[in-house]
């Protein structure tokens, strides 16, 4: 704590957190985290509990609305997502103005800002009806603008929504079904897909959040919000992360290249971090990646590709680095994205596609967020301060006295 006294000659006191370790931003009743415990609860349900009996669009239900839906609502929300599936067809143009290599990010973060000029009638954040709309347009059209960003990058025409199927089943129907040749979801994968979504779907204050947060406290629309949080989330230290792993387990390649790794993790001169390694809130274990590991396991071995060598690094990794001292003393364990990749890969999709799937969850959890603060009545727009440290007051030269 800086007197503000001493620094700008008023009065007053003033917190310098870089990085907000310490500073709590918001009053929120969506998703509690213990870090120590290793605890995450959504509206107060353990996130395994959730993972295990729940699926994807029941936990959005209850993100946004605080309670586990009844049959009836549940068959409702079902139906108005659902109902929301399509893009508008003039905004399948957008995609024709990337190059054809572009990243599924960099075309989802464009895509999602872009249907701000689309749906005129759910910008109004004041009325609730259209902050509604808006949240549904955004839950249901997100597959299929992750689904449509991964079919332009591989130059395969656009699977359109097929509505009987359920929300993970869609995706990977969008995503692996090509016009003309039959394509079965196969039930396995449609499973993974779906806790996949749930165990991303929301985690407090992250980068991610608070920047949908920071951007809604101005009063942009929602649209453009969730496309703030897209962009950060993009960062390889946050939702990247999982695309950086399955990298960094591939270029170890093999067990006995472990140990090389590891301690170049703990050299200080050298940039390189254990990917899907460490956490800001988790110091004992994070919870989603017991269960991610568990369905990496459950994955891999019901599609009868145990031998995969990638989960074999992984594991031996987790095991190696769990008794090295460095990162016991850190409090380094795996985190959400150590395992996810092992099964996004085993199901067909690019690392390219990793951080738009991790977008995809995320998004019901950046609306509640949104929706939560805008019902706060103790608002006010987000507007840290600083610690200057540039020059003192100085008076203007002349080009010619320089
Ligand atoms: N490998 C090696 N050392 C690490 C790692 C790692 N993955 N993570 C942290 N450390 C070390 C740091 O070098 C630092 O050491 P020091 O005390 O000697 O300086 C110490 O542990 C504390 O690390 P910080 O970076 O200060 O911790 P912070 O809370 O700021 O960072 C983060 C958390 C960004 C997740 C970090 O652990 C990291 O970069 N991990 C790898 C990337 C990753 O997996 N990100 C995904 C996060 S989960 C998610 O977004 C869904």
């Amino acid at each position: 704590v800086i007197d503000i006294a001493t620094l700008y000659g008023r009065g007053g006191v003033f917190t310098h957190d870089p990085g907000f370790t310490s500073t709590s931003s918001c009053e929120s009743a969506i998703t509690y985290i213990d870090g120590d415990a290793g605890e995450l609860l959504y509206r107060g349900y353990p996130i395994d509990q959730l993972a295990e009996k729940s699926h994807f669009l029941e936990v959005c239900f209850l993100l946004l609305y605080g309670h586990l839906p009844t049959a009836q609502e549940a068959e409702d929300f079902e139906n108005r997502v659902t109902r929301h599936t399509m893009v508008h067809e003039q905004m399948t143009k957008f995609f024709s103005g990337f190059r054809r290599d572009a990243h599924p990010m960099a075309i989802i973060t464009g895509v999602m800002g872009a249907m701000s000029a689309f749906y005129h009638d759910s910008l109004d954040i004041n009325d609730p009806w259209q902050r509604e709309v808006a949240a549904i347009r955004m839950i249901a059209k997100i597959p299929t603008i992750a689904a449509m960003a991964y079919k332009y990058s591989i130059g395969q025409p656009f699977v359109y929504p097929k509505n009987s199927l359920d929300y993970a089943s869609n995706f990977l129907h969008m995503c692996f079904a090509v016009p003309a040749e039959e394509y079965e979801v196969n039930p396995i994968l449609s499973r993974a897909m779906d806790r996949i979504f749930t165990l991303h779907a929301d985690h407090e204050q992250n980068a991610s959040t608070s920047t949908v947060r920071l951007a809604g406290s101005s009063g942009a629309n929602p649209f453009a919000c969730v496309a703030a949080g897209i962009a950060c989330l993009w960062g390889p230290a946050h939702g990247g992360a999982n695309q950086a792993c399955l990298e960094m387990l591939k270029e170890i390649g093999t067990v006995d290249r472990i140990p090389e790794f590891i301690e170049r993790a703990k050299d200080k001169e050298d940039p390189f971090r254990l990917m899907g390694f460490g956490h800001r809130v988790y110091k004992n274990f994070d919870p989603r990646a017991k269960v991610m590991k568990e369905s990496a396991d459950e994955v891999l071995s019901l599609l009868g590709i145990e031998e995969n060598p990638t989960l074999q690094v992984a594991k031996e990794l987790e095991r190696i680095a769990l008794e090295d001292p460095y990162f016991v003393e850190k409090k380094l364990y795996p985190n959400v994205d150590f395992y996810s990749g092992i099964i996004l890969e085993a199901m067909g999709f690019p690392t390219s596609m990793f951080t738009p799937i991790f977008a995809l969850s995320r998004t019901v959890g950046w609306i509640s967020q949104w929706k939560e603060m805008l019902g706060d009545p103790n608002q006010k727009i987000g507007r840290p301060r600083q610690l200057y440290t540039g020059e003192t007051r100085r008076d203007y030269v002349d080009v010619e006295d320089r």
